[in-house]
């Protein structure tokens, strides 16, 4: 049985991006587009959620996924809870279940889940009652599919939705990204013409992962021509001690310089998810530059997470 899908096909939860077809993610993408807003305008709202209350429970630290994916949630009209995990009675052993079962009773109609282990947000969606949705907030290195929906926004906002002319790196640790994942499968599912892989050996992903895309090396040879370039944090939080790179070092052969920059088309764009190790893996002279798209991807964040929570909470039927 399809983890995150009802009978009718329609999604009932949103646990990974990777069955959705390319004409479900534009649909999603359109949606979201209708929610953004330029800096400094009084953002949409509307009540599509009147009378919803969402719980947001990370067990991971978050700046931009939780205040975004609650600000979504407010400006549709919930509710929003965000439980505290270390200061509930998950912190006395509460089970993950025990907790969302108590939720439930509280009349909670969706969670909001970012969690280190692999499985638990599929888990918890498997178990809640039936009127209920479960949405990823980022799933150990697995997947963090609104992340993998803002990226794409963010592209199609400046490189169009023609994603068949595209060259995309993914440049940096891209063995432990969750992001990578989600990227990989939006961008691939979008038609992306190119999609390149640029690591170090050890922080490339294992052989047959990411089969789409071509494998480099170095930066000089991964960033030639490419349209995107997307860098990624290392992700020290999922590695050995001994496995974690010198940042000086790293980023003299992978860092994202202003030099290393001109090797990607005049009119490439930059990204990365943040939060960033600046000076590690892109240098600030990029990350505040005028190729820098990185704060257009926070911005598209609560549009993408608006129209997630729209999309697979308003089909549901009205309960008595
Ligand atoms: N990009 C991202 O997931 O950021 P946070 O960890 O701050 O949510």
């Amino acid at each position: 049985m399809n983890k995150q899908r009802r009978g009718d096909g329609s999604l009932r939860h949103l646990i990974t991006l990777e069955d959705l077809t390319r004409a479900e993610l534009d649909a999603l993408l359109e949606h979201a587009q209708r929610y953004v807003c330029a800096s400094g305008a009084r953002p949409p709202m509307n009540r599509a959620l009147d009378g919803m209350t969402i719980g947001n429970l990370f067990t991971e630290p978050s700046t931009r996924t939780r205040v975004s994916f609650e600000l979504a949630a407010r400006r549709l009209g919930a509710e929003v809870i965000n439980l505290e995990v270390q200061l509930s009675s998950r912190a006395k052993g509460e089970t993950m279940l025990d907790t969302i079962h108590t939720l439930e009773s509280l009349h909670f109609d969706g969670f909001v889940i970012r969690d280190s282990e692999p499985g638990v947000v599929a888990h918890v969606a498997a178990n809640v009652a039936a009127h209920v949705s479960v949405f990823s907030a980022g799933e150990a290195h697995v997947s963090h599919p609104t992340q993998g929906l803002l990226d794409a926004l963010t592209v199609r906002q400046h490189k169009g939705a023609r994603f068949e002319a595209l060259c995309i790196a993914i440049v940096g640790d891209i063995r432990h990204s969750r992001v990578a994942r989600s990227a990989y499968e939006a961008f691939t599912a979008l038609g992306v013409g190119e999609l390149r892989l640029v690591a170090p050996p050890g922080l490339m992903p294992e052989a047959g992962l990411f089969p789409a895309g071509r494998r480099y090396a170095t930066p000089e040879q991964g960033l030639m021509g490419a349209d995107v370039v997307m860098m990624l944090r290392i992700q020290k939080e999922r590695m050995a001690q001994a496995e974690i790179p010198d940042g000086d070092q790293y980023f003299a052969r992978y860092g994202l310089s202003a030099a290393r920059l001109r090797l990607a088309r005049p009119d490439a764009i930059v990204m990365h998810p943040q939060p960033m190790n600046r000076g590690v893996e892109i240098d600030s002279a990029v990350a505040d530059g005028p190729q820098s798209v990185i704060r257009d991807q926070v911005r598209n964040g609560v549009a993408v997470r608006m129209a997630v929570l729209e999309t697979v909470l308003r089909p549901r039927p009205v309960r008595a």
